[in-house]
């Protein structure tokens, strides 16, 4: 039985989003009903002449900071229609998004991303009325609209139905511990490299093991991190590629 997931938006700059949520899997996504996303705009719940949602800051210091009432009141808006069990706000101070914090959210029913801009909210938002706070990577973007819909992207290629062929989220990168394997597709030889026999030889099981025995080889040269956990067969898949490739040297050197 698939749900629709409902995600709300909150943000100064609602147009950002307009052709991302339109487009591609994600359009796909809200035309089939799998996904909902809402976005509203801040400013909408500043009640003074002027719509003012930031002022500047106590203590002095560069920039302006994002007021609380127009935010608290954004967000509390939205009950009825969001359950508010996971409100997250984008920050770079936030827990780094990885595949396991996206299947956690993806598990949500309902969530809400708030986008903040200038120097960063009030730090009174997080506290009472933030349950995340979520970063995209060490860097500093200039406003949390592009890391919501990082977030938003990486979701919805979670939730039944979206990506049509399940066995590729399946094999994507993180979603089976390891980085992915290389892919080919035709033509068969460019520039003197050839497509590896194997994938064209039609052996679904020597295609598979090559598969995962080239993700392990690939994990273990970029990002051998990852392979702190991997499975007793993994390891002896791995025992196999550090013997063939000190075969090889042997080989190279005599
Ligand atoms: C210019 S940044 C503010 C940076 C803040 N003064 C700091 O040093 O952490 C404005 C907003 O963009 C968003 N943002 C910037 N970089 C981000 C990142 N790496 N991950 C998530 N959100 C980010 C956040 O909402 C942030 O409050």
């Amino acid at each position: 039985m698939w749900w629709t997931m409902r995600i709300d938006v909150l943000t100064l700059f609602p147009e950002l989003f307009e052709a991302p949520l339109k487009t591609s899997l994600l359009g796909k996504a809200a035309q089939e009903g799998l996904l909902e996303v809402a976005v509203t705009n801040v400013r909408d719940f500043a009640t003074d002449r002027h719509r003012t949602v930031d002022d500047a800051p106590y203590g002095g210091g560069p920039g302006m900071v994002m007021r609380c009432e127009p935010l608290a009141a954004a967000i509390e808006s939205l009950a009825g229609r969001n359950s508010l069990r996971r409100v997250a706000l984008m920050s770079p101070r936030g827990r780094r998004l990885d595949q396991s914090l996206v299947c956690e959210l993806a598990n949500e029913p309902d969530l809400v991303l708030v986008c903040a801009r200038y120097e960063g909210v009030d730090e009174r938002v997080s506290a009472t009325l933030c349950t995340d706070e979520i970063s995209i990577g060490d860097y500093v973007l200039s406003g949390g609209e592009l890391p919501a819909l990082v977030i938003i992207e990486a979701i919805s290629r979670m939730l039944p139905g979206v990506v049509g062929d399940w066995e590729s989220v399946t094999t994507d990168s993180f979603y089976s511990g390891l980085l992915g394997p290389p892919q080919y597709t035709r033509p068969p030889v460019f520039r003197g490299i050839e497509v590896p026999a194997v994938l064209r030889e039609g052996n679904h099981a020597a295609i598979e093991r090559w598969r995962r025995k080239e993700a392990l080889r690939t994990t273990r040269a970029r990002r051998p991190d990852l392979l702190n956990h991997c499975s007793e067969e993994d390891r002896l898949l791995l025992d196999e590629l550090a013997q063939e490739e000190a075969e090889r040297q042997r080989g190279e050197q005599s």
